[in-house]
């Protein structure tokens, strides 16, 4: 398998390490090559005949850049490089973007599908804006788009339901989606500040430098679209997310819930309701024996409600990249392997 990374950030390189593990390819039914990596500050670098990703990876941790020995910089740009290079499978991890729409990450697919390439992706704009556009295209030219870590770091939710719950509807889904948001509430509740919660998230390396994508709900926004858009077949954004973030939440409505047994929870939630699709994002107050009340820290779950089941809970205990990398590694398998759909 040709592989063209966009994007080599924390969880392309998580991934690029997995897969310099040579003893797992039996195991994946994967030979990997890697023809191309390719990047916003760092440029990018190709080799038709395959990068040595151990140098690659090398090079970036001790020098900070892509370039190994006496290669060059590739004179490509990102998009070019998805338009023109000889690739199997692109795998697009770069970063979000939700001021863009998506935008540049669903343009790099969009060229892979358009030239029949399959596309594994952790990067949930596009899945949040453009999804509907891009499986009819990789369907039309009869490839791939799978996006497992896009939400949940890499839980099987996307795959348990395309290949488990074929059969049935989903009428809705309710859950936990932001680890950052989680543990400042659960913070708070234990009596720190929100600050000192926002601090605590950045030093554990969870919080980016500017917190408000997740305190604001921006991110769980486009992840219950992304979930809607897919579990739900919505076709809905971000911005058609009713949104409220955690920062009018203080340490004083987090004890005086739990003095009344309860717990306050960002909920990311999408209902059919009188057959359209409402989609929300809010902090709500859950009972202490509800199974969203056990999530603590950066824990995540989602609850699944179909026409055919009673609901179904997935819990994801304080995931990390490992997980989020073991994600992009399975949809990696699911194109490798033909038997997998
Ligand atoms: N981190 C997680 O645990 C996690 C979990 C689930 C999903 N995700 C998603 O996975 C993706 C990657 O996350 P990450 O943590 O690896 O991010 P990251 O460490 O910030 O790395 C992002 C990478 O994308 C590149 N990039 C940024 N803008 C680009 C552009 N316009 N064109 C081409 N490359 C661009 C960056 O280039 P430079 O190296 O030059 O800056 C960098 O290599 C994101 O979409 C994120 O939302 C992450």
């Amino acid at each position: 398998m040709r592989i063209l990374f966009i994007g080599f950030g924390n969880v392309a390189k998580e991934t690029a390490r997995i897969l310099t593990e040579k003893e797992l390819y039996p195991k994946l039914d994967l030979v990997p090559t890697v023809i191309g990596v390719f990047t916003q500050r760092h440029g990018g670098v190709e080799n038709t005949n395959g990068l040595d990703l151990r140098s690659v990876l090398r090079s970036l941790k001790e020098k900070n850049t892509l370039v190994c020995e006496d290669e060059q910089l590739s004179s490509l740009t990102p998009l070019e490089a998805a338009q023109i290079l000889d690739y199997d499978v692109l795998v697009e991890l770069s970063a979000l973007s939700i001021s863009e729409h998506g935008e540049p990450a669903s343009s790099y697919i969009h060229a892979a599908l358009e030239r029949g390439k399959s596309v594994v992706s952790a990067n949930k704009g596009p899945v949040a804006f453009n999804y509907h556009k891009l499986k009819k295209l990789a369907d039309e030219k009869g490839v791939k788009y799978l996006f497992e870590s896009a939400v949940m770091d890499g839980a099987p939710v996307f795959n348990l339901v395309r290949r488990c719950m074929k059969g049935s509807t989903i009428k809705g889904f309710s859950g936990i989606l932001n680890g950052t948001t989680n543990y400042i509430l659960s913070y708070m509740e234990n009596g720190g500040t929100f600050e000192e919660g926002v601090k605590q998230a950045q030093l554990a390396g969870i919080a980016e430098a500017d917190p408000t994508m997740d305190t604001d709900g921006w991110d769980p926004a486009a992840k219950t679209a992304a979930f809607a858009n897919v579990l739900m077949d919505a076709d809905i954004n971000p911005f058609d997310v009713e949104r409220k973030g955690i920062s009018q939440i203080t340490p004083e409505m987090c004890k005086d819930a739990l003095k009344r047994g309860k717990r306050l929870k960002l909920i990311c939630r999408a209902q059919t309701i009188d057959g359209k699709i409402k989609a929300s994002v809010k902090v709500e107050e859950v009972d202490k024996d509800d199974v969203m009340a056990l999530i603590s820290h950066f824990g995540a779950a989602i609850r699944i409600e179909s026409d055919l089941m009673h609901p179904n809970t997935i819990i994801q205990d304080r995931p990390d990249l490992l997980d989020t990398a073991y994600g992009v590694i399975e949809d990696l398998i699911s194109i490798s392997d033909k038997s997998v759909c």
